[in-house]
């Protein structure tokens, strides 16, 4: 018997098209009130594949809603007392809104170094403690990309979110912590019960298949499986992966942290790699700036 799919998808580039709509009037907006447009700059240090793609998907994006964009690119030998200077000066930059620098940085420079030394109000990336920090009390500030962009998804989609059982896979700074914190506020996308798991967590699959929400970001390819998962659950998969594939003309293909030919048949809604979660990190990315430029 051949199993019939129920599942919709969460559309990341549906939604984050609909929402650049939104922000390119904003874009004009601003350009009206004060003679230019929002501008946000992108430190790309070293030449990382992923990263560089990643970079250029961000400023494609800006010239898409009519942002100007700058990236400035460094040699991964670049000392950290370089690109802590160069980050000093695009502090002070008044030409510019906000600015982030891409993850990971070559191992000679200290991220954290790095994160705390982004002038909170410029930080559209929504790392610096000061930012973290207010979206944990619940008060104004840069939130994360990709976190408040599943936040997004969810909202477009009218996902129910009160009451439910919300498995976030991975701790990271970046993404799984401040996942969990999103989805436990009282307002709407939120109001879940949350769990966090990670690494030490002990038989993840029995957690997992509690989960009415699952957001897989745990780094791993194709990691969660059907088994894993509760039918009718909401399933958010934040991993992107580079597989080979000698089949592709790319010699690779793209997965995430789900399984997802196995798992899509058990959801309600999954979002898909690609075109789930990623789009909308970006389109969070822009709101930022957005918000930075009418500040
Ligand atoms: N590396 C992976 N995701 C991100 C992100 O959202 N921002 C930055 N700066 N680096 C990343």
């Amino acid at each position: 018997m051949t199993e019939t799919a129920t599942y919709q998808l969460l559309d990341g580039k549906r939604c984050g098209d609909a929402l650049r709509e939104g922000i390119a009037k904003g874009a004009a907006e601003v350009k009206a009130k004060r003679g230019r447009v929002p501008h946000l700059a992108a430190v790309l240090v070293g030449d990382d594949g992923a990263s560089k793609t990643y970079v250029e998907s961000k400023v494609k994006a800006c010239e898409s809603v009519g942002f100007r964009s700058s990236l400035i690119r460094l040699p991964g030998t670049t000392a950290e007392d370089d690109l802590l200077h160069h980050i000093e000066q695009l502090n002070k930059d008044k030409d510019l809104d906000g600015f982030i620098v891409q993850l990971p940085l070559p191992e000679h420079i200290d991220e954290e170094k790095v994160t705390l030394a982004i002038a909170p109000d410029k930080d559209v990336d929504g790392f610096h403690p000061e930012n973290i920090g207010r979206m944990v009390l619940g008060l104004d500030c840069f939130l994360p990309a990709t976190p408040s962009g599943i936040v997004e998804l969810l909202r477009h989609f009218s996902i129910e979110t009160a009451g439910k059982h919300a498995v976030v896979v991975g701790r990271s700074h970046i993404v799984g912590t401040p996942m969990s914190i999103l989805l436990s506020r009282n307002v709407y996308p939120g109001n879940c019960t949350v769990t966090l798991a990670h690494s030490r967590t002990k038989d993840l699959a029995s957690l997992t298949r509690q989960a009415d929400i699952l957001v897989a970001a745990v780094g791993k390819p194709e990691m969660i499986t059907a088994d894993m998962v509760k039918d009718g659950a909401v399933v958010v998969d934040v991993g992107i992966h580079r597989i080979p594939d000698a089949s592709k003309k790319s010699g690779f293909r793209l997965v995430g942290d789900v399984k997802f030919d196995e798992v899509a048949p058990k959801c309600s809604w999954i979002a898909p790699v690609p075109g789930g979660v990623g789009p909308m990190t970006i389109t969070s990315l822009l709101l930022n700036t957005l918000k930075a430029a009418r500040r």
